[in-house]
């Protein structure tokens, strides 16, 4: 069990500038696509900079359940012996997917067309997620899945012959097209989706580095059934939702500077870096490069004295896991920072709309929420206590609420940062947090 998850609580207090150079741990959204297309393709994949989170090691753990041998010559590396689509066996009991939503949904895609039955569940806050958003879909395809209505656990009854369809989502959600897309592979003919708004394209890159024909661009991908997957090795990059904590964190302390190396770039991803710079923040990208196809840079950051704007709409879903980090930016910005269009942000690991609004209006800063945003006004972060309601960015947006609070805040149920984020505390004490267990 990680460390993180032996503690309650967090206190987090004010200790002057942040300074320093910091590797983040890899990519969750990566790490959860590698571990599951190397398990049903043909031969042996090396996954390198693996997330050793809780939510990934779930992941990997379901495919051990069903017969993948996946081995750990060292952290953060993963050697996968793919059994090919047709090769997973019938798992006993249920499949625990623990906090992860990407989990859950991306293997009810994957298992709906498998000859087996199979149950996944998850946590307290994954029980209450909405799965309807994949459950439709994957029926009009022929899969049949019970559901507490719409609701985890999942039943999957499998032996379903799946056909292929041609699917406009109402949400912009990566993990709605995955599931349907990760279906489309055991499909009878194509199967297309068209996404309401673009969203990362991980599966899609990744089915192409494992040798499936995919077409795809912006919005909308499209594939054929009845192929195979060819082992590959994968370079994870680093989090850019990890590497937020400490952008926002630089942009609010002053004397702050950080550099974060070799940082995940997808443009579906950084829409936080693009809403700090209109905010007026000081951000350089250098070194450009490449790291397992996914564009990749090291990120300098330097305090610089933010202001209030109107979140752009159409920059939500490129930010979406990046809102607890935003309302932190927001509360010691200059003015007035409006969200609008984020209404998916109830549905995550908590209603991250109501919680951040409640745990900065602890710290006495004003928030009115709307049902799809809020308005935060920025002003004076003072000392008090939070409810991170078990949501890990929460948590970790609070600890640098903490660093810009005028005494100690403390961050309740802190046990899931561990899910995307092990090691966290320690990592931000090196670059001057003041952050201790409480
Ligand atoms: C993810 C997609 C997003 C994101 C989540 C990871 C993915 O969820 O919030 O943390 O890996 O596909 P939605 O698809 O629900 O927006």
């Amino acid at each position: 069990m990680n460390r993180d998850a032996t503690r309650e609580d967090w206190i987090a207090s004010p200790k002057g500038p942040l300074q320093g150079t910091l590797d983040v741990p890899g990519d969750k959204s990566v790490s959860h696509r590698a571990i599951m297309l190397a398990a049903v393709a043909d031969g042996t994949s090396r996954i390198d900079g693996f997330l050793e989170g809780d939510d990934t090691r779930a992941t990997a753990a379901i495919f051990e359940r069903m017969g993948v041998r996946i081995e750990a010559p060292e952290a953060r590396t993963r050697v996968v012996h793919g059994v090919g689509l047709d090769g997973l066996q019938p798992p006993e009991g249920l499949l625990d997917c623990g906090n992860a939503g990407t989990g859950m949904r991306l293997l009810a895609g994957l298992l709906a067309g498998q000859s087996f039955d199979s149950v996944l569940a998850g946590d307290a806050s994954l029980s209450r997620r909405p799965m309807r958003r994949v459950l439709d879909p994957l029926a009009r395809m022929g899969a049949v899945i019970a559901s507490q209505n719409g609701f985890p656990p999942l039943r999957i009854h499998g032996g379903q012959a799946l056909r292929g369809i041609d699917y406009t989502s109402g949400i912009a959600s990566a993990q709605v097209k995955s599931s349907v897309l990760l279906a489309g592979l055991q499909a009878r003919g194509f199967t297309e989706v068209q996404e309401p708004h673009p969203t990362r394209d991980y599966t899609e890159r990744m089915l192409r580095a494992f040798g499936w024909p995919i077409d795809f661009e912006p919005g909308h991908a499209r594939l054929e059934g009845g192929h195979r997957l060819r082992a590959t090795d994968v370079a994870v990059p680093a989090d850019f939702s990890s590497a937020a904590f400490f952008l926002v964190a630089a942009c609010v302390i002053p004397g702050s500077r950080l550099e974060m190396r070799r940082v995940g770039m997808n443009v579906r991803r950084t829409g936080l870096l693009r809403v700090l710079r209109q905010m007026g923040a000081n951000i350089q990208v250098l070194e450009c490069g490449e790291e397992g196809g996914e564009p990749v840079a090291d990120l300098h950051v330097e305090y610089a004295p933010l202001h209030g704007i109107d979140v752009p709409v159409d920059a939500v879903p490129d930010m979406i896991d990046e809102f607890p980090a935003l309302f932190v930016a927001a509360a010691c910005a200059r003015g007035t920072t409006t969200v609008r269009g984020a209404a998916e942000l109830r549905v995550k690991e908590s209603d991250r709309i109501a919680t951040m609004a409640a745990g900065l209006r602890a710290l006495g800063i004003e928030v009115l929420e709307a049902p799809d945003g809020a308005a935060i006004h920025g002003g004076h972060l003072r000392g008090g206590s939070i409810a991170s309601q078990g949501d890990h960015r929460v948590a970790m947006a609070f600890a640098i609420a903490g660093q810009a609070a005028d005494d100690e805040v403390r961050i309740g149920d802190i046990a899931n940062v561990a899910t995307s984020f092990p090691g966290f505390d320690a990592l931000a004490r090196d670059v001057g947090f003041g952050l201790r267990a409480g």
